[in-house]
């Protein structure tokens, strides 16, 4: 969280927001119902997120900090709609609004509650096809059931995509993105209920397994959190429902009662640190 701070910090990053808010601010008097003021809040908040996640990927924001940023984003795209409709765009309030903006956002990053393990290795994220991540996690030997839930399932969520053109129906993402689809949810795993019995299928590539063998390498304090977290998604699948997910976590995946669940590995032969795995809930 620190770099994106620094970022944001910037003289440079000041210059190059007015700039942008400048050329585009003629745009915002076109904003003008609820719902184009959501979707364009929704945009800018997506911006954000995405320029951390891509200095970071393991930034971790939590709810109160993605609630604080969405309020924070709607007043500024109020703001300069406001200023854009009185077609004054006066230099001077134009940076009393970013300035108090910047600050304002600076501020909700520092107080984000899961930022205790952020000065760890640096990684930027990637986002897979959905083809990609179909064949590296062998969706197709796996008998997929329904509904189905993508954990990080990222910005564009390709993978659920790809699982509808092939006729999947029941199809639900979670990421910290937001997204204008009902059945994306917007959050962190950490803040996400996984409710008992519900899902035929947890599907989660280079997402949250991937963060928890990171924080069992540093030994953080992320650790506890994740191994509750990993059992409240195996409790939440259904009698005969599935946990796929790359990387594989051996050292959690080896405690697991073996009456209960069964284990497939699927190695993928040009780096053994991104096996698959496939659990099935048996009872
Ligand atoms: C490497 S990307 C992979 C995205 C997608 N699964 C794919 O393979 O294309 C990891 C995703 O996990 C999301 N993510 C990271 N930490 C998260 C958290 N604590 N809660 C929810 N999503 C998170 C990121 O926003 C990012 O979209």
């Amino acid at each position: 969280m620190k770099s994106i701070i620094t970022y944001l910090e910037s003289e440079e990053t000041r210059k190059s927001i007015m700039h942008a808010i400048q050329q585009n601010l003629y745009l915002y008097q076109g904003i003008n119902t609820e719902e184009k003021i959501q979707s364009l809040t929704g945009s800018l908040y997506n911006y954000l997120v995405m320029e951390c996640v891509q200095v970071n990927q393991y930034v971790s924001l939590s709810k109160d900090t993605i609630d604080s940023l969405n309020i924070l984003y709607r007043e500024l795209v109020l703001h300069l709609r406001g200023l854009a409709l009185e077609n004054r765009t006066l230099q001077d309030d134009l940076e009393i609004i970013v300035q108090r903006h910047r600050a304002k956002l600076i501020s909700a990053l520092k107080h984000n509650s899961y930022n205790k393990n952020q000065d760890q290795l640096f990684i930027p994220c990637a986002e897979y096809s959905g083809s990609f991540q179909f064949h590296l996690l062998h969706l197709g030997d796996c008998l997929l059931k329904q509904p189905i839930l993508d954990v990080g399932c990222g910005k564009k969520h390709q993978l659920l995509s790809y699982l509808e053109e092939k006729g999947f129906e029941e199809l639900y993402g979670l990421d910290q993105y937001h997204s204008d689809e009902h059945r994306i949810f917007c959050g962190n795993w950490f803040d996400y209920h996984f409710l008992q019995s519900t899902w035929g299928s947890v599907i989660a590539h280079m997402s949250f397994s991937n963060h928890y063998r990171r924080s069992l390498i540093n030994q953080d304090s992320d650790t506890v959190l994740y191994t509750m977290k990993y059992l409240e998604i195996l409790d939440s699948l259904i009698v005969g429902g599935l946990f796929i997910y790359s990387p594989a976590v051996r050292t959690i995946e080896e405690t697991l009662d073996r009456q209960r669940y069964s284990i497939t590995y699927f190695p993928n032969l040009d780096d053994r640190n991104l096996d698959s795995v496939c659990i099935q809930r048996l009872c």
